[in-house]
């Protein structure tokens, strides 16, 4: 299998070595978080989310739980469910469980192995229902599979949105509307605001599990484009930045260095970093302002009782 020429593969492969030379050529390095979750990666989120410092996953999913009579009621019969960046669908399951009378399922996700897989468990589970997996990237333009009726419902849980900055959460809200129709309603998970004190170590647990996680991304451009990234000269780190409210995952050079990537030399001096990831921690007032101009309305709030999570509601303006 390993010789046969996939040109899907040669294409990802080529886009991954160009995002990673242009992050790393720019006066401060970064790498895009959505190269963390290739199989190692993916795993290592597993388990990140049983830490007990990683409250956002187990938080979600107890609002959905408490919830789910409650949200039900308000997306009403017939959903045509459109999950962005469709995951181990265990949040998916609670609401289709919920659900009176799902129309069908749209999960969308870049990771097409990943994304049939699950297509196909929720096919077998749910014989009744429509699904339909779109492989692809949810910030580009897509449309609605035509042959499923029913009132399109997007879902976005995870708090995901937070990885996103301000133009892009407004760029994908657009298409976000354009590709819903109107009538349509938006379910959007997002970590809230809260103590440094208990942010801090969701991002940088005891066990290192996150940290190993970060450095996976070293990892893994060392094995995909044959780079040479010392992984013992590289350290995780997680920051507050209460300015931007935001959790950052940076890598830190411990040492002035430099690394291969084909044929491009990277110097870092010591303590120089990269910036992998945001982890945007949302006030509401500031996030209804930020979707106001978007074609989305806020209709509900639904949160755990300490505050440290939040299930929204949105509904289109038609
Ligand atoms: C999957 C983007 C929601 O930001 O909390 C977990 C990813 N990064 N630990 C998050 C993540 C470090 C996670 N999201």
């Amino acid at each position: 299998m390993d010789d046969v020429f996939d040109p899907q593969t040669a294409s990802q492969q080529d886009r991954f070595l160009k995002d990673v030379l242009d992050g790393l050529a720019k006066p401060k390095k970064t790498l895009p978080c959505q190269y963390f979750y290739d199989e190692a990666g993916s795993n290592l989120f597993e388990q990140i989310t049983e830490l007990p410092e990683y409250y956002p996953m187990r938080t979600e999913i107890g609002i959905l739980n408490t919830q789910a009579e409650a949200i039900a009621s308000a997306l009403g019969p017939r959903a045509l469910l459109v999950e962005y960046g469709a995951g181990a669908s265990t949040k998916t399951r609670i609401l289709l469980d919920a659900l009176q009378d799902p129309a069908g399922y749209v999960p969308i996700d870049v990771s097409e192995d990943f994304l049939l897989q699950t297509a196909d468990t929720l096919k077998t589970e749910y014989p009744d229902l429509a699904v339909h997996p779109i492989a692809a990237d949810f910030m580009v333009e897509l449309g609605l599979p035509v042959d499923i009726d029913g009132t399109p419902v997007g879902f976005f849980p995870g708090s995901t949105i937070g990885n996103l900055s301000d133009d892009e959460i407004d760029q994908f809200l657009r298409a976000a509307r354009r590709l819903l129709r109107s009538g349509s309603k938006f379910v959007i998970g997002v970590d809230l605001r809260k103590s440094p004190d208990i942010l801090v170590p969701a991002y940088d647990d005891a066990q290192g599990v996150t940290a190993a996680f970060n450095m996976n991304l070293l990892e893994r451009i060392n094995r995909e484009l044959g780079a040479n990234f010392d992984l013992e000269a590289f350290e995780h780190q997680a920051i507050w930045n209460d300015e931007a409210s935001r959790i950052e995952m940076h890598l830190r050079s411990l040492k002035p260095q430099s690394v291969k990537i084909g044929g491009t030399e990277i110097k870092f001096d010591a303590d120089e970093t990269i910036h992998t990831e945001n982890s945007r921690k949302f006030d509401l007032e500031k996030f209804v302002a930020l979707i106001g101009a978007t074609g989305w309305t806020l209709r509900k709030d639904w949160r755990d009782d300490r505050d440290f999570f939040s299930v929204l509601l949105l509904e289109a303006d038609d």
